[in-house]
């Protein structure tokens, strides 16, 4: 009763921004991601009947209570499954900061999945353990499998068809970068379920945001298909923009970003501007992410490594879907 999983995290490029659903995690609209080969979350999971209550370490430290019930509340919906009243001890790794936005709940959740099913012998195929992944966090749907993935939104009541489904695999294109600079490792004060609950109801862009979506999503995946990177990065830059749009005009206002954010991007379009092909993303955060041909990452690595602002640096491509290791964390 007792298994491992590793997942990495992903990074939207058509972001997900709003629920249907809150309880079951159904999005307003679809949402588009690139697996990241270098973050990525490892989780042990032991039942046992000797333990009392389930309990959660978090990078070698007792997570917060709020962790708790989230983690006990995901493994609540495992034990239906395999209809075992029964408690787990559960440790987790990242080898990034967590909660800053870096899509730590993404590869957590995914990597809890993978591994409670197995502890309990339950088999799931790839598309119920994105709807349960899901149901952790919307966007650990996505990292269940590898990468380039679509979650689509459904339209389904029980949220059976709200899954994400690969577009291609990490390796259809492997000159494609993404480079994550962490500028602060401190924890954002609202956490995504918070700040997107009260998006759709107070910011007056949300229905622009859902107005335009669609045509992000296609040509998103035209970009994927093709290989065709402006077309890819001027519509996930845009997206982006739309979504914070969204954010910062909600009630109480959602600002992630912070003055090195700002800086980021000022230097992402300077580099543009001075020919040197890239663009930038960012989510409920203050992180920037830039994305980027392999023959100029070593470029923008050096110049993104010589800033003051930049804690932290992880040159990315696309990485694999989630799966079960031997190397327990206990
Ligand atoms: O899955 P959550 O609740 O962490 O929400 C993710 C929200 C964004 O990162 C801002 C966008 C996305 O699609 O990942």
């Amino acid at each position: 009763m007792k298994a491992t999983a590793t997942a990495n995290s992903n990074i939207a490029l058509v972001k997900y921004w709003g629920k249907r659903n809150n309880e079951l995690n159904l999005p307003n609209n679809s949402s588009i991601s690139m697996s990241l080969n270098k973050l990525y979350t490892t989780t042990t999971v032991e039942f046992s009947n000797g333990i009392k209550t389930d309990s959660l370490i978090i990078d070698g430290k007792k997570a917060s209570k709020e962790e708790i019930e989230r983690t006990s509340k995901h493994l609540s919906i495992v034990r239906k499954l395999a209809r075992k009243e029964i408690f787990a001890r559960v440790e987790s790794k990242n080898n990034f900061p967590k909660s800053a936005g870096l899509a730590s709940s993404a590869s957590g959740f995914a990597a809890l999945s993978l591994a409670a099913t197995k502890a309990l012998d339950l088999h799931l195929d790839r598309k119920e353990l994105s709807i349960l992944a899901r149901q952790g966090s919307g966007s650990a749907s996505r990292s269940i499998e590898g990468g380039f993935v679509e979650w689509v939104k459904g339209s389904l009541e029980d949220g059976s068809d709200s899954y994400a489904k690969a577009i291609a695999p990490n390796d259809h294109w492997p000159e494609l970068t993404m480079i994550v600079a962490v500028l602060t490792k401190k924890e954002k004060k609202t956490g995504s379920n918070a700040g997107m609950e009260k998006t759709p109801a107070t910011s007056p862009f949300y229905k622009c945001w859902l107005d335009t979506v669609e045509q992000d999503l296609e040509k998103t995946k035209k970009a994927i298909l093709e290989k065709n990177f402006s077309l890819l990065g001027k519509t996930a830059e845009m997206n982006c923009l739309k979504m914070h749009s969204t954010m910062l005009t909600t009630e109480p206002h959602l600002i992630y970003w912070e003055p090195e954010t700002i800086k980021v991007i000022k230097e992402v379009l300077s580099l543009r501007e001075q020919g040197t092909e890239c663009y930038f993303t960012i989510d409920a955060g203050p992180q920037v992410k830039v994305l980027c041909m392999k023959k100029n990452s070593e470029k923008i690595k050096k110049y993104f490594s010589a800033m003051k602002e930049v804690k932290e640096i992880f040159v990315c491509t696309a990485g694999e879907g989630a799966k079960l290791t031997e190397k327990d964390l206990f």
